[in-house]
């Protein structure tokens, strides 16, 4: 295959657009070609919307859902500010799927507990929905999900399902609720659920995706929990160019974030300066 066509993105057209927050927009999407996006939960694709550029995007579907996927996107910026003006029917480009996911056959069978900040569910999602539809290829499933606010909450159906259901136990907290809001999780920021969480270190893998600053305050209390270094997963954010290891932009010094990553094992990069 040539250089040029490694880059070549996938023509795919925009399904439906669904608004979850003030900021946060679903976009279900199918690739022109026909084919399946074949994505493992927690790889990316890379975003081309035509005339403004590119941007890493996590699969936010499970590969069990049958029909087009998903992304959660965020507008922050040139990309992600223009296709939340796009519509249903609009063009873009998808190259990918791109990186190391979770493992998921490493952690079937195993008890496993979901720590995701704001945005970090997005990825999170694609593993708890693939978790829900294999569910007794799992142990014990715990979702922690925290974010600032009560309007800040992404997928609130889905999180309301996933907290009625006796299938997983779902916990969600948000910094501050301002008054006269009804909110019926937890207040606080997430690391004040994990003490009341009542789980074996020995048979427990954590999957932890959020910002940078939460991974720190998380990390502390699996310390304190007793859960070791490499029962922890983590889905890091670099800025990115190519995705697929060619132009360093994403380098933590012999790792690329893009192909060896995105998800890691702690134990393999607590001890990287830049990593966390
Ligand atoms: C593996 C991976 C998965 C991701 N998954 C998702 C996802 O599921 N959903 C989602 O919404 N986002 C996701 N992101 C984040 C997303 O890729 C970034 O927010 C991306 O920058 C958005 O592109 P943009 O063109 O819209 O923003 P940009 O125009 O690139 O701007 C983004 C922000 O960065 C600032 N900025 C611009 N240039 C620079 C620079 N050179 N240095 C520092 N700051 C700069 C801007 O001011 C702005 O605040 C993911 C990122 C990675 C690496
Ligand atoms: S984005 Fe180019 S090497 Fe990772």
């Amino acid at each position: 295959m040539s250089k040029d066509s490694l880059f070549k993105p996938e023509k795919a057209t925009i399904l439906s657009k669904r608004t979850l927050t003030e900021s946060d927009k679903l976009f279900e999407i199918e690739l022109d070609n026909g084919e399946k996006l074949n994505q493992e939960p927690g790889q990316f694709v890379q975003l081309f919307v035509p005339g403004v550029g590119e941007a890493p995007i996590s699969i936010t579907s499970s590969p069990t859902k049958e029909g087009p996927f998903e992304l959660c996107i965020r507008a922050v910026g040139n990309v992600t500010n223009a296709i939340h003006q796009m519509k249903k029917g609009d063009k873009i480009g998808i190259r990918g799927p791109y990186g190391e996911g979770f493992d998921i056959e490493f952690l079937e069978g195993k008890d496993i507990l979901l720590v995701g900040g704001g945005l970090g569910l997005a990825p999170l999602r694609s593993l708890i929905n693939y978790i829900l539809d294999k569910r007794e290829d799992f142990g014990e499933t715990t979702i922690l999900y925290g974010c600032r606010r009560p309007c800040e909450v992404l997928f609130e159906e889905e999180i309301e399902r996933w907290t009625e259901s006796c299938d997983i136990d779902c916990r969600k907290t948000v910094d501050i609720c301002p008054g006269g809001v009804c909110w019926t999780g937890n207040v606080g920021v997430i690391t004040t659920l994990i003490p009341d969480m009542d789980f074996d270190p020995e048979t427990t893998y954590a999957v932890i995706c959020g910002p940078p600053i939460m991974y720190k305050f998380v990390m502390e209390e699996l310390d304190k929990a007793g859960l070791p270094d490499d029962h922890r997963f983590l889905s890091l954010e670099r800025r990115m160019r190519c995705g697929i290891g060619e132009c360093g932009h994403c380098q933590i010094n012999n790792l690329y974030v893009c192909q060896d990553g995105p998800v890691f094992n702690y134990a393999d990069i607590k001890d990287l300066e830049e990593a966390l």
